[in-house]
């Protein structure tokens, strides 16, 4: 049974206390058996019963719980770096999605490519990730937008759980535009999603379903009749919502009793009260807000009104191209005001409840899994404020070693 000791500090981000509320442990010691967390508080009180067991040293630094990105679109097909020189000229991401670029390029993109080559291309961007102390991560379909296409990426994520240690956890996007083939015919899509699509999906490929509700997607009525389907299949729902315009997206996330409500840069106040009343987690992605040039969500708001959020990468290739989740972290503290502290809970365990593995990853406890990070820094304010391009110096998923400095 290991037990690392010379921990500076270890923040056990225990979801109770509030989004700040770390419960970090100074001169801690961390114990695990079989993947599963034994013991974890201040070294001075390990029990007798790890006394002659195995050491190991996080020399001096900082340990985190694994962290969870809980909204990536990981397997795509091709990329848009055409688009960001576009964007940077002027021309706004709706511009380029109507002229039929952005998600309908990479759908193109998406449908040539085999399933071998989504899977080949998504392990080196795990593998990235794992560097990065990233050890749970959602992953999206959404560029495929036929049965097949749909299938095919969700095949992929089943793949990738089963080779990565990582652990995946595979959303149906299959609302993400309607793809243009059905442009004269939104209906007959709708039928096919919900007739076809979810019923398959939902047969172990899929956990959750997703839909972007905008102008140039989904309604909310469309998606009220998506998330019925869905939960008939036993697929909880998530939420691209108020991204580019506020669409009443958080009070539509609170009605159906979403998971969670993503981007939120266009909520409203009504949409923060009625996310807080039903508990939904907001999850914000300040690399698209950064990317896309917009202001960011008002996670102050948020969390003032009680509103656990979340951070991730929303990594894709248009609106997000990098999977870097401590870059996401520091973006909200600076664009967002959010503190490290709370940074860091909303990329471990806000992250967890937002994807549903709340009671597994996201925190530093006896009884879950082994699963953390050390980082290089004396504690989280200094990581995230000294920001380098990787502070991670080794990571551990299910007790394992799966990657080091
Ligand atoms: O989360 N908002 C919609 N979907 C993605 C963007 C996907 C893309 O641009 O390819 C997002 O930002
Ligand atoms: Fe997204």
């Amino acid at each position: 049974m290991p037990v690392l000791i010379d921990i500076a500090s270890l923040a056990v981000c225990r979801m109770d206390g509030g989004q700040a509320a770390l419960h970090a442990i100074p001169d801690a010691a961390l114990a695990w058996s079989g993947g599963t967390i034994r013991w974890a508080g201040p070294a001075a009180d390990l029990p007798a019963e790890y006394a002659g067991e195995e050491r190991q040293s996080a020399g001096g630094r900082l340990v985190v719980p694994g962290l969870v990105d809980c909204h990536t679109h990981l397997a795509f097909g091709g990329w848009r770096a055409d688009e960001f020189e576009q964007r940077i000229q002027g021309a706004s991401y709706l511009d380029i999605a109507r002229k039929g670029g952005g998600i309908a390029s990479t759908m193109r993109h998406t449908r040539a490519a085999s399933e071998e080559a989504l899977a080949e291309r998504a392990t080196g961007f795990l593998d990235a990730m794992r560097a990065l102390g990233v050890t749970t991560v959602e992953a999206k379909s959404g560029y495929g937008l036929t049965v097949e296409d749909e299938l095919k990426t969700l095949r992929v994520y089943r793949r990738l759980a089963e080779t990565q240690p990582t652990r995946i956890v595979p959303t149906l996007l299959g609302a993400h535009i309607v793809p243009p083939e059905f442009r004269e015919d939104r209906a007959g899509y709708l039928r096919l999603l919900t007739d076809t699509i979810i019923p398959q999906a939902a047969d172990g490929l899929a956990r959750f379903c997703d839909v972007f509700v905008e102008d140039t997607a989904y309604s909310a009525d469309e998606a009220r009749t998506i998330f019925a389907a869905a939960a008939r299949h036993g697929l909880r729902a998530k939420l691209h919502a108020d991204q580019l315009t506020d669409t009443g997206g958080g009070a539509l996330a609170a009605e159906v009793g979403a998971a969670s409500a993503d981007h939120l840069e266009c909520i409203s106040d009504a949409g923060i009260a009625a996310m807080a009343e039903a508990g939904v987690v907001a999850v914000s992605l300040p690399l698209a807000t950064l990317y896309l040039n917009v202001d960011p969500l008002p996670a102050r708001k948020l969390i003032e009104a009680g509103v656990p959020v979340a951070v991730a990468t929303d990594f894709n290739p248009g609106s997000a191209p990098s999977f870097h989740l401590p870059l996401a972290m520091m973006l909200a503290c600076t664009l967002q005001r959010m503190t490290p502290a709370e940074a860091l809970k909303g990329a471990t365990i806000v992250a967890a409840r937002a994807i549903g593995m709340e009671d597994e990853v996201g925190s530093l406890e006896p009884g879950k899994r082994a699963d953390f990070a050390v980082i290089d820094a004396p504690d989280v304010n200094h990581w995230l404020y000294h920001f380098r391009p990787n502070a991670c110096v080794r990571t551990v998923i299910f007790g394992e070693t799966v990657w080091s400095a």
